[in-house]
């Protein structure tokens, strides 16, 4: 339906051409096309414009085009700023809030174009408005999925790092409690003169089985306290020390910083690491020597821990109750490292470790 009448085209000898384009322009439903004169006021109104708009032209041409801005846009003078920015440009293009007849409002495209006769004076205003606020809807929807992406990488990520701090600190401290009181029932059983304690103590020890099993699955939030004191170098030279005290294993630690100075959550993660691997091979290595040796060059920190103990199987299927290891490569992982492990039966454990000097080094 056409009931509005053809644009005024600015040329005064309209060519049979011109009259197709100006029924062509009128017929256009998908974008809104009109003419505004000099002034501002609506000149010619086509099809899309009634659809977008919502206004016939009867309602319509003649009135100001300030009707289609938003309060805000009224009192920041946007109308008149557009036409002053088309006259002295030749052409602006927009994209905001305007609003319809009835008072709803539509995310609109608007490229207003200055137009002028063959002297050069200005005759009015070409104007096409876009509606994309379907378009808006959609990319405001694909903004909330990525949002939502990311919410849910946010939170396993945070779900991970609980678990490996539940992990590294109440568990390695519960571990150290079980070897201590399976010492003290080692004893007693070879006095045997105390059954009672005896029992006590095999009790003592199936309570602190099912406390790692419940820490295993409880999450909570803990840093390394001495690290935060000490420093990564002084934190691991304590951990060897501690390791040699309580079991019959020699630690050598060798720990070259360089000149680097180390970021907080990089020093905590290699030193959660070293405390791990000794863990292990108390638990799994039956060894009696662990070297530690922590090496900073200039591109690449390199950390190495080897023992002399039985040894592992790799590639063997994984317990999935274990999250020693894979701890470690999610750590390192994080900062951008790579992570090897190498170990035959019989002949010792050994993890290497390489990451670049840019994710350990504190920023300032
Ligand atoms: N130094 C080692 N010597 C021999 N075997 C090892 C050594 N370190 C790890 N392993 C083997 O690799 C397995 C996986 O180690 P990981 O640290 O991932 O789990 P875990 O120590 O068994 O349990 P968790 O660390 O979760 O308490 C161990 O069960 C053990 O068989
Ligand atoms: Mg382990």
């Amino acid at each position: 339906m056409m009931n509005a009448s053809p644009p005024d085209l600015p040329s005064s000898d309209t060519r049979p051409g011109d009259r197709t384009l100006a029924l062509f322009i009128q017929a256009v439903e998908d974008y809104a096309i009109f003419m505004l004169d000099p002034t501002g006021h609506v000149a010619s109104w086509n099809a899309g414009a009634q659809q977008i708009k919502g206004y016939a032209p009867d309602d319509i041409i003649g009135r100001h085009f300030s009707v289609f801005y938003t309060p805000d846009d009224l009192a920041a003078r946007k109308p008149q700023d557009e036409l002053d920015r088309a006259a002295r440009d030749g052409r602006v293009e927009d994209e905001g809030w305007r609003v319809r007849k009835d008072g709803s409002r539509f995310w609109a495209n608007v490229v207003i174009t200055a137009v002028r006769d063959a002297q050069g004076t200005l005759v009015g205003f070409a104007k096409v408005t876009r509606d994309l606020t379907e378009r808006l809807r959609v990319a405001e929807l694909e903004r909330s999925r990525a949002l939502a992406a990311r919410a849910h990488i946010a939170r396993e990520d945070e779900q991970r790092r609980m678990a490996r701090e539940l992990h590294d600190d109440l568990g390695q401290q519960l571990v150290a409690l079980k070897m201590d009181v399976g010492v003290l029932h080692k004893d007693l059983m070879a006095a045997d003169t105390n059954p009672r304690a005896m029992l006590r103590t095999e009790r003592v020890l199936s309570m602190i089985d099912t406390i790692i099993g419940s820490v295993r699955r409880i999450a909570s939030d803990l840093r390394p306290p001495l690290l935060d004191d000490l420093g990564l170098a002084a934190a691991i030279e304590w951990l060897a020390n501690d390791f040699e005290q309580r079991h019959a294993i020699t630690v050598t630690a060798r720990v070259n910083l360089g000149a680097i100075e180390m970021n907080g959550p990089a020093a905590s993660s290699l030193f959660r690491i070293v405390q791990e691997a000794l863990n292990n091979v108390v638990r799994h290595a039956g060894a009696t020597r662990v070297t530690v040796d922590l090496d900073t060059g200039d591109r690449a920190l390199a950390l190495r821990i080897a023992d002399n103990g039985v040894g592992a199987q790799l590639g063997a299927e994984r317990d999935p109750a274990s999250f020693g290891l894979l701890g470690m490569g999610e750590r390192v992982h994080l900062l951008g490292g790579a992570i090897a492990f190498d170990s035959t039966p019989g002949h010792g454990f050994r993890i290497s470790i390489s990451v670049p000097i840019d994710a350990v080094a504190a920023r300032d």
